[in-house]
This record gives structure tokens, C-alpha cells and sequence, in this order.
């Protein structure tokens, strides 16, 4: 049985001090999650040390934001696999929609930073989606066949998870009907080509639509941005309540 992953992406937010403050309220809500599921949380890189001190022991794993494909080098602003492993990081997202829109990432050095995040022993989350513009074109299947194809390529499928995140649904409040977001789940599933790849949706999850979608037989979890931020909201997340999977 795949276990479920709950994701919480803090983006651009988050200060030590409230890093801390969330850290206080949350530990005790997630303290008697069923074993079928596991939390990660992505911080912004600098409060990282300050998540994992005051979450130690709580059971949560702990992301970067992004990962670079070199290990160290002159590559000003950036971070490396070996920098987040050394605070006990866990996972990296890798592909997030925001860097492919902000920064201009590309399929290829997304999958180069996938690939050295595998090698040095991170768990890759690559985050795929389409764009409004290209699900009114009806191209949603064609694109994100491609993305999961080129993101993926030469990385081992049981040691990733694919966030599954339409461009038009983060942030927006629209979340995508839950029906329709299993449908793209499934579809990923067979590009990839194992039936055991961890697949996520993301985009406007919050504590009133996340049991529906957990109740989807092809996600495997959410990728939480806004809602993750609220310690009692993430944490209701977190404890979702969905029928057991057999
Ligand atoms: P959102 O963000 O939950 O705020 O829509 C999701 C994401 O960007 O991963």
C-alpha cells in the first residue's frame, strides 16, 4: 500500500520567530497521526535549523524548496544536496510551477536537479501542471506527459514523488474538482509506468476539501502552499480524515 504524503510548501514565508510559533502549536495536533500517512514540511532555507530543532522527534520530514544540480560551485543565491542533507533535509521540490514561471527553469535542469537529489540520497518531489491557457487549448494530457517524461528521466520511480499541481489552481482559491484531479493522478501513474509511484495533487488545498481528495483512489497526498501556513489548518490537513485504502 502507498502511503500517503502531506506536503506543506511555506514558499516566501515565514521568519525564524514564526517558524517557532507554528513549531509550538502544531507538534501536539500531529501527535497521534494514523501510520499510513507521513507530513513534510518545505521552510524557506533559512528556517530550516529552526523547524528541525523544535520539530525534532515529532515525525516530520523536512524539504528544501529547491535543490541545485551541482553540489557546490560558484552558482551565487542557489543551495546544494549536500547543504540541506548536512541539517538533516529530506526531501527537495524540484519543478514547482513558481521557478518555471519566475526563473525560466527548463524540464532539463529540472530533471538534472532531480537526478542529484536522488543520487545524494533527497527525495525528489517534481511538481508538474498545466497552465489555464493550456487546459482551455485542451493540451493539459500532452504537457504534462511531457513534463513527467523529461522530469523523470533516468530517475529510479520509487524513490520520487510527483506533485501533480495545475498552474491555475495555486493560489487562486480554485481548487480542481477532486474527480478531476484523480483522473491526471491516474494518467501520471501510467506514464510513469509503476503502479507504486507516490502521486500528490496540489493547488488550493485547505481543510475543507482535503478529504474529498484523499478519498481519491490515485492520490497519494497533497502539496499545501497557503493553508500550510497556519499551523491549525495544516495540522487538520494532516489529520485527514479518508475511507482506509485496501
Ligand atoms: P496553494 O499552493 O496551496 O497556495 O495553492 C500550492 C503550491 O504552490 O504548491
Amino acid at each position: 500500500m502507498r502511503k500517503s504524503i502531506i506536503a506543506g510548501n511555506w514558499k516566501m514565508h515565514m521568519t525564524c520567530a514564526e517558524t517557532r510559533e507554528f513549531a509550538a502549536i502544531f507538534r501536539p495536533l500531529i501527535a497521534d497521526l494514523p501510520s499510513d500517512r507521513e507530513v513534510v514540511i518545505a521552510p524557506p532555507f533559512t528556517s530550516i535549523p529552526t523547524l528541525c530543532r523544535h520539530l525534532e522527534g515529532a515525525g516530520v520530514f523536512i524539504a528544501g524548496q529547491n535543490v541545485h544540480w551541482e553540489e557546490q560551485g560558484a552558482y551565487t543565491g542557489m543551495i546544494s544536496a549536500p547543504m540541506l542533507i548536512e541539517h538533516g533535509v529530506t526531501h527537495a521540490i524540484v519543478g514547482h510551477s513558481e521557478p518555471r514561471k519566475y526563473y525560466s527553469e527548463t524540464d532539463e535542469q529540472i530533471n538534472l536537479r532531480a537526478r542529484t537529489a536522488q543520487r545524494t540520497g533527497l527525495m525528489p518531489i517534481l511538481c508538474v501542471g498545466e497552465s489555464l491557457d493550456q487546459r482551455e487549448a485542451a493540451e493539459t494530457e500532452r504537457v504534462i506527459h511531457r513534463q513527467v517524461d523529461q522530469g523523470l528521466e533516468g530517475l529510479d520511480p520509487l524513490r520520487v514523488i510527483v506533485a501533480y499541481e495545475p498552474i491555475w489552481a495555486i493560489g487562486t482559491g480554485k481548487t480542481c474538482a477532486a474527480e478531476e484531479a484523480n483522473r491526471i493522478c491516474g494518467l501520471i501513474r501510467g506514464w510513469v509506468g509503476n503502479a507504486d509511484v507516490t502521486v500528490q495533487y496540489g493547488g488550493s488545498v485547505n481543510p475543507a476539501t482535503i478529504d474529498d481528495l484523499m478519498a481519491q483512489s490515485d492520490i497519494d497526498g497533497v502539496l499545501v502552499g497557503g493553508a500550510s501556513l497556519d499551523a491549525i489548518s495544516f495540522a487538520r490537513i494532516a489529520n485527514y480524515q479518508a475511507p482506509v485504502r485496501t
